[in-house]
């Protein structure tokens, strides 16, 4: 289960690479950050929205396929974890 997908609505999606793969899909970044913690089979994505245009954008990013050219731009501006780390306190 994806928590806090869209990083709090903050600096995640001020990411210029997220801002160049969601131009790509003609979508938001915070779409791309959805459909990015959708790209795997048996992960659900619980984006928080009290805004009714970002309940409809989430909803919609559920469509989103990313391509193997975004998810590497991806991996290489988010590297993932080499060891295992305390998640932050929310
Ligand atoms: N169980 C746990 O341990 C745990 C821990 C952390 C989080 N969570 C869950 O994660 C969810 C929320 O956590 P969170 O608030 O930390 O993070 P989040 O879902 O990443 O961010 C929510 C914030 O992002 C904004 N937002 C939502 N969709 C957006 C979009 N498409 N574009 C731009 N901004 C957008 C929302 O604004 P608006 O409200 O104005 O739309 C809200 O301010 C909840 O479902 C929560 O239950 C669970």
């Amino acid at each position: 289960m994806a928590y806090s997908p869209v990083g709090q609505g903050g600096d995640l999606l001020r990411s210029p690479v997220l801002r160049k793969v969601a131009a790509r899909h003609e979508a938001t970044p915070g779409q791309v950050a959805v459909a990015w913690t959708l790209r795997l089979p048996g992960v659900i994505s619980i984006p928080k929205a009290g805004d009714l245009a970002h309940v409809r954008e989430n909803a919609a990013a559920a469509a989103i396929r990313l391509s193997p050219d975004d998810l590497a731009e991806l991996d290489a501006a988010f590297p993932a974890p080499r060891r295992k780390q305390g998640l932050a306190m929310l």
